[in-house]
Formats: structure tokens, sequence, C-alpha cells
């Protein structure tokens, strides 16, 4: 049985209240509003964010990109992520953001990719604080839903920017700070240095998120002691395993570990992610809705392609997953998805 221990928010992002200590990380093609309704109902994160949004592309008028901002009412508190290196830009974006119902913008400095890198975004603003700064700035000065930041260390072993950043981005208005515990350069390398968020914390005033590595209760629960981090953010252990998050976020407020998922489960929530995919590929609000379209088959094939990464996930590990794996990954139906899933599930069960 799960018990309620604490009814007290974990943190407060200024007026924002958070529920409880994990966060759901921004993930590119991942951190969907199909995969956030997942996470939101299967472990409940006290705070979640979107894949980032290109402030150019907003500025452009990119329809595509208008998309990513959509903002469902059951998923909140939610923020918005942005990126950009451009401090007008970013504030006029950040407008967009809140205007579409986001509880907080995140401003983006941890993306370490050369595409956003080259723009003078992303981590690269790690090397210009004046830049940076600024662009916390505006963007707090346009918006009057609180702004956070998320980093990485610094660009390089030899720069450790971030305390002085944490610092130069807390005076200018900043609420709340995520630190990715590694360098630029390493991308996803080697393992994350939770020192760094222990350095960061008498810093800091405003709340600050711990992020790097987390797989397990056990690991967020150790980040938060060793570190003195508000919350824990959580990014690849939570792709097509929304489970973990549930079992983190249990661990995390004393509850008891609701355990791993069934594979009925498992196939269920894969398909259920799926529907979701292509009715939100559609802007319609459920499957029916997109069903009944003329155009169904277009934004079906677009909603599946953008999970083939994620559709053998949901059931790695299980016996004879492999054997479906390339299948899987190459649907061009959901009639095709359903009998593959529900066939290999009734293979399994008996
Ligand atoms: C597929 C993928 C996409 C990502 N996209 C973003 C992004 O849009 N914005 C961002 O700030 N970080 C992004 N990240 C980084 C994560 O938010 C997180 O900082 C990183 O994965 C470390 O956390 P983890 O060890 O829990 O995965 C991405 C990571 C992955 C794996």
């Amino acid at each position: 049985m799960q018990v309620e221990t604490s009814q007290a928010p974990a943190f407060r992002v200024g007026p924002v209240e958070v529920a409880n200590p994990l966060v759901l990380a921004p993930m590119e093609d991942v951190s969907n509003l199909a995969f956030r309704l997942i996470c939101k109902r299967i472990a409940d994160p006290g705070l979640m964010f979107t894949e980032f949004v290109s402030a150019m592309a907003i500025h452009h008028n990119a329809v595509k990109t208008y998309r990513k901002m959509k903002v469902h009412a059951g998923e909140k508190p939610l923020g918005i992520q942005i990126f950009g290196g451009d401090p007008a830009i970013m504030a006029e974006t950040a407008k967009v953001a809140v205007g579409f119902g986001c509880d907080i913008v995140d401003i983006n400095m941890g993306c370490w990719v050369p595409k956003v890198c080259k723009t003078g975004s992303g981590a690269a603003l790690l090397k210009d604080p004046d830049l940076a700064e600024a662009i916390v700035r505006a963007v707090v000065n346009a918006v009057d839903v609180p702004v956070t930041v998320k980093v990485r260390a610094g660009w390089d072993y030899s720069m450790f920017a971030a305390p002085d950043l944490a610092r130069r981005f807390q005076d200018a208005g900043a609420q709340m700070l995520t630190l990715h515990a590694r360098f630029a350069k390493q991308g996803f390398e080697g393992e994350a240095n939770w020192d760094l968020i222990k350095s960061l914390r008498d810093v800091l005033t405003i709340p600050l998120i711990g992020n790097g590595d987390v797989k397990t209760a056990e690991d967020a629960k150790r980040m938060m002691r060793e570190t003195g981090c508000d919350g824990v953010m959580v990014g690849r252990a939570a792709i097509s395993n929304p489970w973990a998050l549930a079992r983190i976020q249990a661990g995390l407020t004393g509850r008891d570990d609701p355990g791993e998922p069934s594979l009925r489960e498992r196939v269920e929530t894969a398909l259920d992610h799926a529907r979701m995919m292509v009715a939100f590929e559609a802007e319609c609000e459920s499957w029916e809705e997109v069903r009944a379209r003329p155009d169904f088959a277009d934004f079906e094939l677009r909603g599946l392609r953008a999970l083939r990464g994620q559709l053998p996930l949901y059931i790695k590990g299980a016996e004879g997953a492999s054997e479906i794996r390339g299948r899987l990954s190459r649907v061009s139906s959901y009639e095709e998805l359903e009998e593959l899933l529900l066939g290999f599930l009734a293979r399994f069960e008996k």
C-alpha cells in the first residue's frame, strides 16, 4: 500500500510548488507531450520539462516547433525549455512559451552538440558568461513565470564555470538551477561528478537540482544526501521506462518500492504511447479523433517513426524480445505494432 508521508512541497520555484523532488529531464525527441503524460500517470514527477525548443525556429515561425510547446492541464507543473544565443529572441520565445501555459521557462546552457553550440547556444554560452547572464536577464524581464537555467559544469575540464555563472544567474533573477555534472566537452563520457553539484550548494539560495547518471532510488537518495541538492533530475533511465521513475519517486518520498512492471503493463503502455504520439502529431486530443481523419495514415506513420528507437526498449530484457526488436523499429501501422506486441505478450503469458 502506498502511504503519502508528507503534504509539504519538496521545494518551490518562485511561487510554483513542486510536490516531490523527482524531476523529469528535458530530452529531445523523448520528453514530448505523449511521454510526459505517461510519466505523470505512472510516476508523478514533481516537475517535468519539455524537450528543448529552438528560439530561432520560433522566431522564424516554424510550425513544427510550436507543437513542442503544447501543454496539457494534466501534466503541471511543467517547464518549457528554450535555447538560443540572442537575448531579445530568447525573451520573445519565452513569452510564446508562457502563452502556451507553462509554469516555468527553462534556459538550456547544457547542450553540447555541435549543431547547437556553433550557433552560440546551449553549452557554448558557458564560455561567454556576460552573454549568458544577459540572456537570463532578458528572459526574466520578459515573463512573469519563474525562469530557471540548466547548465553543465563548464566547457571543458580547464574551466569549472558553473559556480560563477550560478551566482550571476541567481542575481539576474533565475529561480532554480540544474547542474548536469559533466563538462560539455565530455558529452556523455565518463561518470557524472556529483562533487560538482555539492560545490554549488553553498553558492545558491535558490533550489539546486542535481543531474547525471541517476538510475535507481538508491542513486537518487545518495545524490541528495551527498550533494544537498533539492531535487534529482532523471533522463536516460526514464526512456521507455517510466517505472524506473516511479521507483525513484517512491524512494525519494519514503514510500514502498512499486517494483518492476509486468510485461503486460509494458506492452499496454507502449501501445498507449504510440496512440498518443499519433494523435498529438495531428494535434488531436484522442486516438478516436485522429482515427476518424481522412489523413490518418500520414500521422500514423509520422507518430510511429518518431517512436522508432523507443518502442523496442519497452520490452527490452524480456525473453525473446530481441527477435522482434528489428520489426518493432520498422512498423508502419498501428495495427502492425499491436499485432507484434500483443502476439509477443500472448506467447510470453502462455
Ligand atoms: C536523447 C536525449 C536528449 C536530450 N535532450 C536534451 C534537451 O533537449 N535539453 C537538455 O537540457 N538536455 C537534454 N539532454 C540531457 C538530459 O536532460 C540530461 O541532462 C542527461 O541525459 C544526463 O542525465 P541522465 O544521466 O539522467 O540521463 C538529452 C539527453 C538525451 C539522452
